[in-house]
């Protein structure tokens, strides 16, 4: 059976390519995805071992947590935090920054991440998966890491991908030199190149946005949407399909493979609860904005690039509107003619 090149293969040819590199990067990646293995396959086992369901607690944004969110925040800790590639961590099921055990030396990179996308999910035997994006710790910035240090926009990240835990695992990375996906190949327990230098396609009859909060939304949005259902009796005389997995890494997946657009934007009941939007500027927008922006789409919140964005805190939420670049320009063009 001929083997394809491993994603350990992949990033240290990278590398390579890149001069005056120690490789801790490369040692970085390489822990990032047993994480995501050993997450994959705790998920797989599902009710077998018990760990649907909900956990009794509560994450700092008010959010119940689901036991595999616990569980998938501490594995993708325990994996990265002893090697000292890494300086701190901070995810979205924890409350601050997360500090490495005194035993432990301290990295130059920051890990950021949402342990479980979708973890509405699990219950149901949907598609769920992890986030991570990689910063650089600030130049010159000395003892433990702050919040400060993680509140980089992310143009400043160095790398940023996701496991979905679909029918097949998939690993999807970026370094800003293109996107690559790998399928975890179960007999060998890695993650082989099956989808090399993916691209999005700049034109698209798919939509993804849940509509149940069609009341709410702000006036381009609804233009946007209507125009979408109207189909080819409407002004954009074609026909849209609508899709929604309920996760965000499933959603945006299809986006990546077939084109579409994927929106979670503001609306009227989210500024009633004083929220800028649903998902994670740092966890969930950033890293799927990067990947979106190196296959070719764009990514905004309607008026503003979203790795453009200054974070205020670590977890920031923001409007999302990313996919295929025609639509996503669209979109742009009518929230300019409704300023
Ligand atoms: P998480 O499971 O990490 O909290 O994220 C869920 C997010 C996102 O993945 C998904 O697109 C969105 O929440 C779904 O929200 P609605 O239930 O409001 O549609
Ligand atoms: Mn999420
Ligand atoms: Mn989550």
């Amino acid at each position: 059976m001929p083997i394809g090149t491993t994603i350990t293969e992949y990033i240290i040819e990278e590398q390579r390519r890149i001069q005056n590199v120690s490789g801790d990067f490369t040692a970085l990646i390489n822990d990032v995805v047993i994480a995501c293995k050993a997450i994959s396959s705790t998920v797989r086992y599902g009710s077998l071992v018990g760990v649907l369901g909900v956990a009794d607690t509560e994450n700092i944004q008010g959010e119940t947590q689901k036991k595999l969110d616990i569980i998938s925040n501490n594995l993708f800790i325990k994996r990265n935090e002893w090697a000292g590639h890494v300086a701190a961590m901070a995810s979205e099921e924890m409350d601050d920054v997360y500090h490495l055990p005194n035993q432990y030396p301290r990295g130059k990179y920051l890990l950021v991440f949402d342990p479980l996308d979708g973890s509405s999910n699990t219950d149901v035997n949907g598609a769920v998966g992890t986030i991570f994006s990689i910063l650089r710790r600030p130049e010159g910035a000395r003892g433990e890491p702050t919040t400060r240090d993680f509140l980089q926009p992310g143009d400043r990240q160095v790398c940023a991908g996701y496991a979905l835990y679909g029918p097949s695992s998939m690993m999807v990375l970026t370094t800003g030199h293109g996107v690559n996906g790998f399928t975890l190949d179960q007999r060998i327990g890695e993650y082989i190149l099956t989808n090399p230098n993916m691209q999005i396609p700049e034109n698209t009859h798919d939509f993804a946005i849940n509509s149940a909060y069609m009341r709410f939304w702000d006036p381009p949005v609804r233009r946007y949407i209507d125009e979408c259902l109207a189909g080819k009796d409407g002004p954009r005389g074609k026909d849209f399909n609508m899709r929604w997995a309920g996760a965000m890494i499933a959603d945006v997946h299809r986006v990546l493979c077939q084109g579409g657009v994927f929106l979670y934007p503001i609306d009227r009941k989210l500024r009633s609860k004083h929220q800028e939007g649903k998902l994670r500027l740092l966890y969930e927008a950033n890293p799927m904005s990067f990947i979106i922006e190196q296959a070719g789409g764009l990514a905004t919140t309607g008026t503003e690039r979203i790795m453009a964005l200054p974070p205020a805190g670590l977890h920031q939420r923001c409007s999302v509107i990313m996919g295929s670049k025609n639509e996503v320009e669209r979109i742009i063009a009518y929230h300019l003619e409704d300023q």
